[in-house]
């Protein structure tokens, strides 16, 4: 099995890991394949229903996961950090996991969470 050198990257130095202190959002959810855990944390500035003027201003998460499930959670984590609600909402797996560069077949089911 072979990791793209951005799955390393992220795996090795991921990004936003972490927690917020009074968050505006917290989402946790596991993987039923295999048992792994991940929660993501953020802040939204303007506080306001409209999706399309509510920006992610910062974003954390913490995982109980493997390399794939970090570099995923990194990688995600980047692209919504400065985004809409509206912008992201449609966010797929697979378009994480193609910002990765791929991810090896077994490990797909990882970029669910
Ligand atoms: Fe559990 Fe990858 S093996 S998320």
């Amino acid at each position: 099995m072979e990791y793209s050198q951005k799955v390393m990257e992220h795996f090795m130095n991921p990004k936003n890991v972490g927690e917020i202190v009074n968050p505006d959002g917290v989402g946790t959810c596991g993987n039923p394949v295999c048992g792994d855990l991940m929660t993501f944390y953020i802040k939204v500035e303007p506080k306001t229903d409209d999706l399309n003027s509510a920006r992610i201003v910062d974003i954390r998460f913490k995982t109980f996961g493997c390399a794939a499930a970090i570099a995923v959670a990194s990688m995600a984590s980047e692209m919504v950090k400065g985004k809409t609600l509206s912008e992201i909402k449609n966010l797929t797996r697979n378009e994480v996991a193609e910002e990765l560069d791929g991810l090896p077949p077994i490990k797909l089911h990882c970029s669910n969470l």
